[in-house]
């Protein structure tokens, strides 16, 4: 959703370089703000826009104009790369928003390099595939991530990733639904929601659009919200492992979800993105729970798993069980947009699904994600180990660092300023991050010790 808190890169660079001299101020204590202001986010009009006289006759889409802010990583980027401009020597760590840093394992771009090989000759040559994805590669997703839970390889439809698809998804569901969201959650929900036409206008006060309901995620309750005061949506999007809070909800909790979702006739688009990061029991995908096939949709993705942040291959899958009032099945009407929308994912990257399936690629991307959950286990003992209260981590790449009584922009600005870490201001992702800081653990190990060890010397 719209970053609510907001920072003008001219309020940045101009107030924040002294004042954050280490001398001045004890960072921890929560009475220390910013000069004279508190930071607004703004896409921030180019001189070129302003310079262009000649405008068409085509009336702006209302939709879009309600949008708040610029989309919460392009602005976290621009601010590095302001941060930059005014400390062009400064080694900037990013642990800010959520790209993975390491290589993708061999086996995988092996099998990615030989498909793109064999495109150059007549026999490997391929042009358009399926809308849906190849079918092998539909099969060994329901084989890897859904055995045993009714399933079925149709019901899984190949994109370019979990990103597109919930935009996708909100096609199918068009403008004249109502929809639930936690809160704090991935921007894209909301944003999409917004640009659909499902809300009114954003209210500055509560910091939240009209007609969404956000569902507080708090340590108090667990991070999962209280159901029994959460009016019915049409659409509720649920996130586990949830970005940015790094909890992920338990079969107790999503069982809940269900249940609430089949009493109100609801459906749950669940983002399981990171579900290959619970190290614990709780559920990889909703459809572990009984009942979800009728209420729910998963999307999730290679993103995270295989470091495809670039390569763009994901999935989402529509069971059939799933309908409409009407009784319509939902994934015909997801099939039509994909098929409307989406010319299917690239047969390089589904080669790369492949290959990432295939037991060495399954071995060597549990070793990835391995290795960002050591990352996470320092940053976490880091923040632990100064006396902050620290969420998530433990089946999440994210690590969700409370600071009291703070403005989380005005705390990421404090981090940028005084370590050069990039870290996610937690009001980014919805009112319920305010006063929140997420650290991703996606990390080269180096620049995260070198993060470490900075955020000791501030907070010390
Ligand atoms: C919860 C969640 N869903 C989806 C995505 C996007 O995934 P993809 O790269 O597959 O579009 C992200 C990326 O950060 C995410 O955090």
């Amino acid at each position: 959703m719209a970053a609510t808190h907001s920072l003008s890169s001219a309020a940045l660079s101009s107030s924040s370089s002294s004042f954050f001299s280490h001398s001045s101020f004890n960072a921890k204590n929560p009475k220390v703000s910013f000069p004279g202001t508190r930071f607004r986010v703004k896409c921030v009009a180019t001189s070129q826009d302003s310079m262009t006289a000649y405008k068409t006759s085509v009336p702006r889409n209302a939709n879009m104009a309600k949008l708040q802010a610029g989309y919460l990583f392009p602005e976290i980027a621009r601010r590095r790369n302001a941060h930059l401009q005014k400390y062009p020597d400064a080694k900037v760590i990013s642990l800010g928003i959520g790209d993975t840093t390491e290589p993708i394992p061999e086996v995988i771009t092996s099998a990615m390099a030989k498909r793109s090989h064999a495109l150059s000759t007549l026999e490997g040559y391929s042009g358009y595939g399926a809308e849906q994805g190849e079918k092998p590669v539909r099969a060994l997703i329901g084989k890897t991530f859904y055995s045993g839970l009714g399933i079925e390889e149709d019901d899984i439809f190949v994109s370019d990733g979990a990103k597109c698809d919930i935009t996708r998804l909100q096609l199918v569901f068009g403008s004249n639904v109502s929809m639930a969201v936690q809160d704090p959650s991935y921007p894209a929900y909301v944003d999409s929601s917004v640009i659909l036409g499902q809300t009114g206008q954003y209210e500055k006060d509560a910091e939240k659009y009209s007609n969404i309901e956000y569902m507080r995620c708090t340590p108090e309750n667990g991070f999962f919200p209280d159901l029994t005061k959460i009016p019915r949506t049409d659409i509720i999007f649920f996130c586990s492992p949830n970005n940015p809070t790094g909890s992920s909800a338990t079969r107790e909790q999503l069982t809940q979800l269900v249940q609430f979702a089949k009493k109100n006739g609801s459906i749950i688009v669940y983002d399981s993105a990171y579900a290959m990061y619970i190290s614990d029991d709780n559920p990889r995908s909703i459809f572990e729970i009984p009942g979800a096939k009728e209420v729910a949709i998963e999307t999730s993705s290679f993103s995270k798993y295989a470091g495809f942040t670039g390569v763009r291959l994901g999935w989402t899958v529509v069971p059939k069980e799933l309908m409409f009032s009407d009784g319509f099945p939902v994934a015909k009407d997801f099939n039509r947009i994909v098929c409307t929308c989406f010319n299917g994912a690239s047969n390089i990257a589904q080669a790369g699904g492949l290959a990432c399936l295939s037991p060495e690629g399954l071995e060597a991307m549990r070793g990835v994600i391995g290795f960002y959950k050591e990352n996470t286990s320092i940053i976490m003992d880091t923040f632990n180990s100064l006396g902050f209260n620290v969420y998530g981590g433990k089946n999440a790449p994210y690590v969700w660092v409370r600071f009291p009584g703070r403005s989380s922009w005005d705390v990421f600005a404090e981090i940028l300023e005084k370590t050069h870490v990039v870290t996610t201001p937690g009001s980014g992702f919805g009112p319920g991050g305010e006063g929140f800081i997420r650290v991703s653990a996606f990390g080269h190990r180096e620049n995260v010790l070198e993060a470490c060890r900075r955020f000791r010397q501030l907070y010390k």
